[in-house]
């Protein structure tokens, strides 16, 4: 969460009705947006069925950066293998990783986990019914926190992630990135003075709903929207150039050999990433920058290789560089481990095989599957 959201949640504490001029009726909003939901909105999602706070939280978590379809699996084993705080409090940071294999931005894992061990050890394992308690957690920003607020305990408390600035900055007509800092406080004011008193979990499930469903980013429904009477981006024809994009600034690409060591019984060779990269705690290849950095890095593992084979080159973005990834198969007589024995692995490629419980990037997973085709 970005630090310009947990600044401002002192907002609350002022009605900001005095602070900014309403171009249509609250009210108005506020039941068009509710008797859409009636008839439109997501009822029976996973997290929907008995709402509690370690069910939204964990939802919640999942749902920042991904998509409710690609969530919806990882959810229910998640939550299935980890049923509580307590659980999921107890689990291996390995076991934890191992469930958010594949669903990207690993250190939402990793908040969610210390998160559930705050909750057991200062608050009895039972979550906080308090925003200033709920700001503090790891990984929770005040999007998430109102989510939960709202979802959970029924209270009173927006929420602002992507699918909800997307509508609100249509609606008003905003012109500017709804991400800056400022554009956000304006935002958070205006979702604030919207969120009804009653039928928050509703209003604000709904608000998300609407930017994932009707006023969606590149082709929105317009026709189906019942805010398009009271849009500024609709009445001005400027659907399409809002929300404006983020001013670009180019991401820097750096490059690698992922090195894939192959043993004679078909297993590859994975290693725990340290603590400074984007991956830390997740299992991938050795790598290097360049070819002729590969004898040398092979030698750390005390293999002996032979022939290689290059595989076709593919970029993995980050949020802040592009990775362009070339796979080499390298095939060896396995010797003995020389680099730290917990850190290295060697992973079956025969999915009959029990694999090892770990956790792999997308990526990772990707190309292990791939050498198992071999
Ligand atoms: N994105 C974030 N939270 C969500 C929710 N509860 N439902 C759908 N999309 C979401």
């Amino acid at each position: 969460m970005v630090s310009a959201e947990k600044s401002t949640h002192n907002l609350h504490l002022h009605h900001p009705l005095s602070l900014i001029p309403f171009p249509f009726p609250l009210v108005k909003f506020q039941t068009r947006v509710l008797d859409w939901f009636d008839k439109h909105g997501r009822k029976t999602l996973p997290w929907q069925k008995k709402p509690t706070p370690y069910s939204i939280l964990v939802s919640e978590v999942m749902l920042q950066q991904t998509q409710v379809n690609t969530v919806t699996p990882y959810y229910l084993r998640f939550i299935q293998k980890f049923p509580s705080f307590m659980a999921l409090a107890r689990a291996s940071v390995d076991e934890v990783l191992e469930l958010w294999s594949g669903l990207g931005y690993y250190a939402r894992a990793r908040n969610l986990h210390q998160t559930a061990k705050i909750v057991c050890e200062q608050y009895g394992g039972e979550f906080p019914p308090d925003y200033a308690k709920i700001i503090k957690l790891p990984g929770i920003g005040r999007s998430t926190a109102g989510a939960i607020l709202s979802f959970a305990f029924g209270a009173r408390h927006p929420i602002l992630e992507g699918n909800v600035r997307r509508v609100l900055a249509r609606v008003l007509g905003i012109k500017e990135w709804p991400g800056s800092p400022h554009v956000m406080t304006k935002l958070w004011k205006w979702a604030l003075c919207l969120v009804p008193a009653r039928r928050v979990a509703e209003y604000n499930q709904a608000m998300m709903d609407l930017g994932a469903l009707v006023c969606t980013r590149r082709f929105p429904r317009c026709l189906e929207c019942p805010l398009s009477g009271m849009c500024v981006a609709y009445k001005e024809g400027e659907v399409h150039v809002i929300p404006v994009a983020k001013p670009s600034r180019l991401k820097p690409v750096k490059r690698a050999l992922f090195l894939m060591i192959v043993d004679r019984s078909s297993r590859v060779l994975l290693e725990r990433q340290n603590e400074r990269g984007v991956w830390r705690g997740l299992w991938s290849f050795p790598h290097c920058d360049g070819v002729d950095e590969i004898n040398r890095t092979v030698a750390i593992y005390g293999v002996k290789t032979g022939a290689l084979q290059f595989l076709t080159p593919f970029r993995h973005t980050f949020t802040h560089f592009h990775w362009d990834i070339t796979p080499v198969v390298l095939q060896s007589s396995r010797i003995s481990k020389q680099k730290g024995q917990e850190d290295v692995c060697w992973y079956p490629l025969d999915a009959s095989r029990e694999e090892p419980s770990l956790g792999l990037p997308a990526p990772i997973k990707r190309l292990i599957k791939l050498l198992g085709t071999f």
